[in-house]
């Protein structure tokens, strides 16, 4: 899987050539003047254009879990694109659209089976929105318009996500310009009580009931979804507390909210199970999905309704556009042939099944670095993990950023969030490659200096 791939021996980019392109998320100055490329990519590797080999700690960006370089994805896509380079997605339709939808449905929550398919998690988020406030109105509830989020969320960047997350770099700047009528559930991080919980923390689950003081201040008639990752990945890994994503289905239950779990990081074996939904035996109304879903190789993501959902969207005049909305690249071929081939491989290498088996060990790896110096918390579930640190003096973030660079220099890709490494490697990770992950990190770790 992951033998050694030849350097096709790309060249180093001058300074110059390195301008033209503005990066996303990334201190553009910095990175330029001492870049990180990648060139290639194989199994469980990464290599640079230089030919240092990297540990791929992240599955790219949570997203590789059949690992880099799968022959079947990359035909698969190949035969579609010269099969059919692209298909109109309104008012027609493509066999493979069909089949993706069907295979997601198959691995599905029971009852959740209608998907729509949109590029990103970010327009995957914006759709569940969209799909949560004309279903309230359909259904006589139109008052519902209210959206809510939980601090430390992460649903992407675009305004409704940006908006329902609760991540203030992502907002501050855009703050007059947010959606209106949105709240905030808090976030269920809890050192003093839950450090270096293995798997579910113990405390938290009365987190929940703060969705009844908002409906005790705005009512439940005026409130239309809550939308929480299950594991919030992006702000560091916040494993939900024994019995939380329960309660919080009780109460949405309860006052008729739809409950939307974003599961862009969560879904397709992450946590050991298809999605978190099943893994933590909670079905929400709606699941948003990316990622995984084609492995990482071609941008795709979809939204997952329960049936009750898209019938309620199917009573209009027969002739009628059900909903307005939809992009130029939903269910591209490209991208379905992509997700056809990443799916096919997950089932037929029992990927899901792999992850939680392999999450015992991961989770005995990650946790022995535990004492380190300026370790203030490791946390996990399924195969994904994070180490928190204390940070430097008047400078938060500075000690992620310093680990994860120094990672790479040491050879294994990881990924910063604040001050905290976090850890999702592609599932067919073994137990070598753990080892190897946890060793060079302790290592990074050991050699802090501190400011
Ligand atoms: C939970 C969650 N939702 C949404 C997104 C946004 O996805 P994208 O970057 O594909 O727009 C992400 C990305 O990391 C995510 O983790």
């Amino acid at each position: 899987m992951s033998a050694v791939v030849q350097n096709p021996g790309v060249r180093a980019l001058t300074r110059e050539e390195l301008e033209a392109h503005w990066m996303p998320f990334t201190a553009n100055r910095n990175f330029k003047a001492k870049p990180r490329m990648l060139s290639h990519a194989k199994g469980m590797h990464y290599w640079t254009p230089e030919g240092r080999q990297i540990l791929d700690g992240v599955a790219g960006l949570w997203c590789v879990n059949a690992g880099h370089g799968r022959k079947e994805i990359s035909e698969g896509v190949a035969r579609s694109l010269e099969q059919m380079d692209f298909a109109p997605p309104f008012q027609m339709g493509h066999p493979q659209a069909f089949e993706l939808a069907n295979k997601i449905v198959k691995i599905a929550p029971k009852g959740m089976d209608h998907v729509f398919f949109v590029n990103s998690g970010s327009e995957a988020v914006e759709t569940a929105l969209k799909i949560a406030l004309q279903y309230q109105r359909l259904r006589g509830e139109g008052s519902r318009t209210r959206l809510i989020g939980r601090e430390r969320g992460y649903h992407g960047v675009n305004f409704g996500g940006m908006t329902v997350g609760g991540m203030v770099a992502n907002r501050k700047i855009w703050s007059p310009t947010l959606v209106p009528g949105v709240d905030h559930l808090p976030h269920t991080h809890d050192l003093a009580k839950n450090a270096f919980s293995r798997g579910q923390p113990e405390h938290g689950e009365n987190l929940a009931n703060e969705l009844e003081r908002l409906v005790g201040l705005h009512d439940a008639s005026n409130i239309a979804a809550v939308i929480v990752e299950p594991i919030a990945g992006s702000t560091g890994v916040l494993v939900p507390p024994k019995g939380y994503l329960k309660k919080l289905r009780e109460l949405c239950t309860k006052h008729g909210i739809l409950l939307i779990f974003d599961e862009v990081i969560t879904g397709f074996g992450r946590v050991g199970s298809a999605f978190g939904a099943q893994e933590f035996d909670v079905t929400p109304d709606i699941i948003t999905m990316a990622k995984g879903l084609t492995n990482g190789s071609v941008p795709m993501g979809a939204v997952l309704v329960k049936k009750e959902i898209f019938d309620t969207f199917m009573t209009g005049p027969e002739g009628a556009i059900e909903m307005f909305h939809g992009y130029t690249y939903s269910c591209h071929p490209t991208a379905c042939a992509a997700g056809l081939a990443a799916l096919d491989i997950y089932e037929r290498e029992g990927l899901f099944q792999r992850a939680k088996d392999l999450a015992p060990y991961f989770e005995q790896a990650v946790h022995s670095l535990k004492g380190l110096p300026g370790v203030i918390d490791i946390r996990n579930y399924g195969l994904v993990a994070a180490i928190e640190y204390e940070p430097f003096a008047g400078k938060p973030g500075a000690r992620g950023f310093d680990t994860f660079t120094r990672a790479f220099a040491a050879g294994i890709l990881v990924r910063a969030a604040g001050d905290i490494t976090a850890l999702s490697p592609p599932l067919i990770i073994e137990k070598s490659h753990i080892d190897e992950l946890v060793d060079k990190l302790g290592q990074v770790i050991r050699e802090t200096k501190v400011p």
